[in-house]
């Protein structure tokens, strides 16, 4: 006999995936350039962290391609997608070996590349780096932010993309 429970539990996955789903959440590309050229990502974990020092934040997965050179770099753009860019926001969130083909940029204050078309940007040099499970969590410190469209948000919920009604 064994006094192991029959069943042993586990965390279900998918109902952390569904639950957390229903919290939507912008979408930003967040962006350097490195030696080898530009690299960027998808990011729904953004979020603004302080006002003194100026920070703010990002959560790249530890299996992201983009995110250790984004960090050899040390510096980083965040571009605040437009609703209108749903299919930027596809392209950074695949896989590409060239993301930004199709995509008009130019460089921002601090040299990463700053999307065409987005509502504003957050120039940032990398503050810390902290341990956050299967993530990292990134804090950034910004060192420039500017407003470049006043139009509505690209937002993602439960697994979609949808825009802002006000
Ligand atoms: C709306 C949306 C939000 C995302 N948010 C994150 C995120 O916060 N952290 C993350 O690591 N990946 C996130 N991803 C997935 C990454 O964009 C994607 O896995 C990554 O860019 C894959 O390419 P890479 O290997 O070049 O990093 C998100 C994707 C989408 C579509």
């Amino acid at each position: 006999m064994s006094d192991l429970p029959d069943e042993i539990p586990t965390f279900d996955t998918a109902k952390f995936r569904q639950v957390l789903g229903h919290f939507p959440t912008g979408v930003v590309v967040v962006t350097a350039h490195g030696d080898d050229g530009p690299v960027g990502m998808a990011i729904g974990s953004f979020a603004s962290l302080s006002l003194d020092p100026p920070q703010v934040l990002f959560c790249p997965a530890r299996t992201s391609s983009s995110w250790p050179k984004i960090r050899a770099v040390g510096k980083f753009c965040v571009n605040v997608l437009a609703e209108d860019q749903e299919d930027v926001s596809r392209v950074f969130a695949s896989k590409a070996t060239d993301k930004f083909a199709e995509i008009g940029w130019r460089r921002s204050g601090n040299g990463s590349p700053l999307i065409e078309g987005v509502l504003a940007y957050i120039d940032c040099e990398i503050a810390d780096v902290l341990d956050g499970g299967d993530h990292e969590i990134v804090v950034g410190r910004v060192q420039d932010l500017e407003v470049r469209h006043e139009g509505g948000p690209l937002v993602f919920f439960r697994g979609g993309y949808g825009r802002v009604t006000y």
